[in-house]
């Protein structure tokens, strides 16, 4: 050991003052390379090419390689993500002078080296999320100048050996060992100071014991997580107490507990109010922690979210919990707290989620939440509510979730809370004492995908309005006095996938229209008075008698049903007539709602013969600088063939640059055009000119004489976003989720401006990725408007530069946007709408996230985008989410711990494509609300993620 321990450090001495002696003539740089390519012999696969030029001379031009200034050593070793597999070869070690290794993101397996201790430059090391097992080597902790050290998501094994605390502790900034098999105690002695640590990350391992007393010493801790292992003790708070830089804070899945660990009479942390006040999340769910929420929680003012749930709080929740004004999101869920919801709930005024359910609260629903305007979701189910729902909860009109089962409310339903026509998500009122009839009102919710109102006394009629809840999924309004019969109108719901309605006093027929409907898997007409004969087809094809019991006037082929006594013939000749007559019927019944439709959206629909006309009405045009036909020449070298980055039927795009060093894109109108492409180029240029949005591309000038037309536009150094999102191989993306939805929202302010605030409205007609420029910061600018279809010749084929492709093609007046992209409602004529770009968006949006060009959804799994995903929603969108968190994270050289946040957004943009691209335009929103929603993404993204980069 000693003798080890000598011949390394002699070995190390040995490299200094040969370094000293030989760094003139290179010879280092040589050695280096021979470490270099000794790493390179442990790699087994290299799919992706990675290290292909590792045999040329110049190392420090070798991929993933820096040298230093003058070329004499690697200082720089970063492969993230390159699917490289083997061992990680100990000859690295023999880098003296590496400052950087990131080997993150690969299929590394084997150890550690321990000869990595030598490296004592290393400032920064991460080989987060590879295949590495076995003991974290003890001599990292001959690191001093480590300020950043990431082993997360590998296999380690054992226990965290005291010298990786104790000898690197005062320089580490970045400690992340999460999501491995680490056990033992977090050995982290009183004289082991990290005076400087801001993160440490422990998540997802088997660490046992308390959390050390000596963490109170790294003051500059703003992210601590802890989550998911055994760490037992009390909740450390006095440790706690003395991080005032704590921003985060994870302790969730755990068995802490309260002061006295008794259970008995001890309250819950007092210190919750010593804690640093600029905490903004705070997650203790899944604890064993007791005793009632103290009052001092309202001093934590920057608090965003709170989560206890899963604990074993009681009392009341305090009224000074509403003084934290910052509060967007507060779980409660599954605890003992009773007594009242405070009407204080009403001051808080950015409250988004507020989850109590699972509790035992009394008392009425506070008419304050009518204050809660942003409010999106609201559980109160499973408590001891009583009392009527307040008509003013209709005042939340952002609600997407209202789940009020499972207490005893009773009155009616409010036609105020049954119009709640954002309710996206689903209406669960289920389990109350509600009476009365059902309003008319519930026919707005045309974006709500389920509705449980069973095991109530709601009485009358089931109103046939309720078919005007288009996207509705599930229905169950079982166990309540219903009488009459069922609407045909349910039936026509074109989603529609269970409906209960079992436990009422329904009579008359089961309407054809249930049995006619493709989607209906789960019915139940159980006890009720249906009368009438049924054959085993269409959606009843897999149903059985238990479907149908307690009807006793019901007859037919259903398995195990009574047959009917009846001439064959004639029920065989009814049916025809029947199916003669309904068909017409449900024509004309169809037909309102799509009417509808058409008139909801009018004020809204902008065709594009409308702008040419408003054109010629105002007249008016920005000046615009001169730029000649000859400077344009010269610009493009005379148009030369080696500018050309795209071409089509409508004519050319070259680059250029002008004599200020601007670089240009121009788009030259082919002089033999005919009409329809002219009209098109003319309608580009018209826009254009008109349109002024950061988000927009912006014209520099037209040349228009009779003949040589001519568009000038600035080129865009980043390309399209097509370009980034499906790079030819060899590129890796550039675009981190962060880049990426700030990318959405960019297009979406763009496209907002156009619908709703440019001088003309403007229909796009074809949004999708490859009409998505980026400029050199990045910025998404919207290009090519007003071109329904395009025509596409140039790009790999004439093997043209496609780093700044513009696509552009022509207009036939009648089909509008692209394949994969456009919206169903084009397909049965309805006109260029606001909707149909909306739908585009949507389809945009699920295509970042699912990474799958919508037209490769189309081939390989025989269905649009949007259905695919829907498909996976939202039980199984856990492939999907990991694949953009895979995809999304390649850009940081060094991966941050934000896989949480990343993924909450996700599925925010999985939701909102949803719902851009529902079936039925009207229910859609515009592209107001959705820009405002992104930009709440956008933000949300940003400030957690502020607090990851220094
Ligand atoms: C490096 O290897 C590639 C093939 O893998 C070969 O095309 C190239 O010529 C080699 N370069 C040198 C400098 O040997
Ligand atoms: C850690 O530091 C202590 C003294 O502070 C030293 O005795 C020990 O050898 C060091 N261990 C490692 C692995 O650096
Ligand atoms: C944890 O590590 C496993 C592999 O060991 C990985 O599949 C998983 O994605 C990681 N979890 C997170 C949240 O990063
Ligand atoms: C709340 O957070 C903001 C931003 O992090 C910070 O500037 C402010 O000082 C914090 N407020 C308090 C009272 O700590
Ligand atoms: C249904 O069956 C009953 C006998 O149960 C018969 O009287 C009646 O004509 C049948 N109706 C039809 C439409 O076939």
């Amino acid at each position: 050991m000693e003798y080890r321990k000598f011949s390394r450090f002699s070995l190390l001495f040995l490299i200094i003052v040969f370094d000293a002696v030989c760094a003139e003539n290179g010879v280092q740089i040589l050695n280096d390379r021979a470490s270099l390519l000794s790493f390179m012999s442990q790699i087994t696969d290299d799919p992706k090419n990675a290290l292909k030029n590792w045999n040329s001379s110049d190392v420090c031009k070798w991929s993933g390689v820096t040298c230093d200034k003058n070329g004499n050593r690697v200082v720089k070793l970063a492969l993230s993500q390159k699917s490289l597999r083997g061992k990680i070869a100990p000859s690295l070690s023999k880098l003296s002078y590496l400052l950087i290794l990131d080997l993150s993101e690969n299929f590394f397996e084997g150890r550690i080296p321990a000869e990595f201790g030598s490296l004592s430059r290393l400032e920064e090391i991460s080989l987060s999320s590879n295949r590495l097992e076995g003991y974290i080597p003890t001599e990292l902790g001959f690191l001093h100048q480590l300020t950043y050290l990431n082993l997360g998501s590998n296999k380690l094994t054992g226990d965290i050996h005291i010298s990786l605390f104790c000898n690197v502790s005062s320089s580490l900034k970045y400690l992340d060992l999460s999501n491995n098999s680490l056990t033992g105690e977090i050995q982290l002695k009183n004289h082991c100071e990290f005076k400087e640590l801001k993160y440490l990350l422990l998540w997802s391992n088997h660490l046992v014991g308390t959390v050390p007393q000596a963490l109170s010493n790294s003051s500059k801790l703003e992210w601590l997580d802890l989550e998911s292992n055994s760490l037992t003790g009390e909740l450390p708070s006095k440790i706690l107490s003395k991080m005032v830089n704590l921003k985060v804070l994870q302790l969730s899945y755990n068995q802490f507990s309260s002061h006295n660990g008794n259970h008995l009479g001890g309250e819950l942390p007092s210190i919750i109010g010593t804690l640093s006040t600029e905490l903004a999340q705070i997650n203790l769910d899944d604890n064993h922690i007791c005793g009632p929420i103290p009052p001092q929680i309202s001093n934590l003012v920057n608090l965003t979210l709170l989560n206890l749930s899963s604990n074993l709080l009681n009392g009341s929740i305090p009224p000074e919990l509403c003084q934290l004004e910052t509060l967007e999101r507060l779980y409660l869920s599954n605890n003992s707290l009773s007594g009242h919801i405070p009407s204080a709930f009403g001051n808080v005024p950015h409250l988004g989620l507020l989850d109590l359910s699972r509790n035992k609260l009394s008392g009425t629903i506070p008419h304050s939440f009518a204050n809660l305007s942003q409010l999106r979701k609201l559980f109160l189910y499973d408590n001891q509510l009583s009392g009527t729902i307040p008509p003013s909860l209709g005042k939340c009109i952002n609600l997407e979730i209202l789940d009020l089962s499972y207490n005893r409310i009773s009155g009616t339903i409010p036609s105020e809370v049954a119009g709640l026509s954002r309710l996206k998500l689903y209406l669960n009122l289920s389990n109350n004492h509600l009476h009365g009839h059902l309003p008319l009102e519930l026919s707005k919710m045309d974006m709500v995908l389920a509705i449980d109102l069973s095991s109530n006394n709601l009485s009358s009629t089931i109103p046939s309005q309720l078919g005007s809840c288009i996207a509705l999924e599930h229905l169950n309004l079982s166990r309540n006095i219903f009488e009459g019969t069922i609407p045909a109108s349910i039936g026509n719901l074109l989603y529609l996938k269970e409906l209960d309605v079992s436990f009422n006093q329904l009579t008359g027929e089961i309407p054809e229209s249930l049995q006619a409907s493709s989607t209906l898997k789960l019915l139940n007409f159980s006890y009720n008075s249906f009368s009438g004969n049924l054959t085993n087809k269409g959606a009843f094809s897999s149903l059985t008698i238990e479907s149908f019991f307690g009807n006793k006037m019901l007859c037919g082929s259903i398995e195990g049903m009574r047959k009917c006594h009846g001439k064959q013939t004639r029920h065989l000749l009814v049916a025809i007539l029947l199916s003669l007559v309904i068909t017409p019927i449900f024509c004309i019944a169809g037909y309102p709602l799509v009417h509808g439709s058409n008139f909801r959206g009018q004020s809204l629909v902008f065709n594009l013969k409308g702008i040419e006309d408003e054109e010629e009405a105002t007249g008016k045009e920005r000046k615009y600088p001169k730029i000649s036909h000859r400077q344009l020449i010269e610009a493009t070298g005379g148009f030369s063939p080696s500018t050309l980055i795209g071409s089509g039927r409508f004519g050319h795009v070259y680059k250029g640059v002008l004599q200020d060093n601007t670089m240009i894109a121009v788009k030259v109108l082919n002089s033999k055009a005919d009409g329809d492409i002219s009209r098109s180029f003319k309608r580009e240029c018209q826009i254009l000119k008109r349109t002024r949005h950061r988000n927009l591309i912006r014209i520099i000038t037209i040349c228009n004489r009779l003949d040589f037309k001519a568009i000038v536009l600035p080129l865009m150094p980043n390309g399209s976003l097509e370009n980034h999102l499906y790079p030819s191989h060899g590129l890796k993306s550039r675009l981190d989720l962060v880049r990426l939805v700030s990318i959405c929202s960019d297009v979406a302010e763009g496209m907002a401006y156009l619908h709703h605030y440019s001088p003309m409205k403007v229909v796009h007609c074809d949004l999708k990725p490859s009409n998505i420029l980026l400029d050199d910061d990045m910025t998404a600018l919207v290009t090519d408007f007003g071109i329904s279809r395009l025509v596409k010749v140039a790009d790999e084929n004439v093997s043209i530069n496609d780093s700044a492709t513009y696509s552009f093609g022509s207009t036939d007046g009648l089909l509008c946007g692209s394949v994969g992209y456009i919206a169903p409602e084009y397909g049965m004529g309805k006109r260029a709408s606001p909707q149909g770009d909306v739908y585009s968006f949507g389809v945009l949006l699920l295509e970042i996230v699912a990474g799958r060009r919508p037209t490769d959804i189309l081939i390989k799994e025989g269905s649009s985008l949007h259905e695919w995903v829907k498909s996976h929603y939202p039980n199984r969108l856990e492939s999907i989410v990991e694949g953009a968190i895979e995809r999304c994270a390649t850009c940081a050289t060094i991966q941050r711990d934000n896989s949480k946040i990343w993924r909450d957004v996700i599925l925010e943009l999985i939701e909102l494509g949803l719902i851009c691209t529902q079936y039925n335009p009207v229910t859609r929103p515009t592209m107001l609300d959705v820009a405002n929603e992104i930009g709440h993404l956008k933000q949300y993204l940003y400030s957690p993620s502020n607090l990851l980069i220094e």
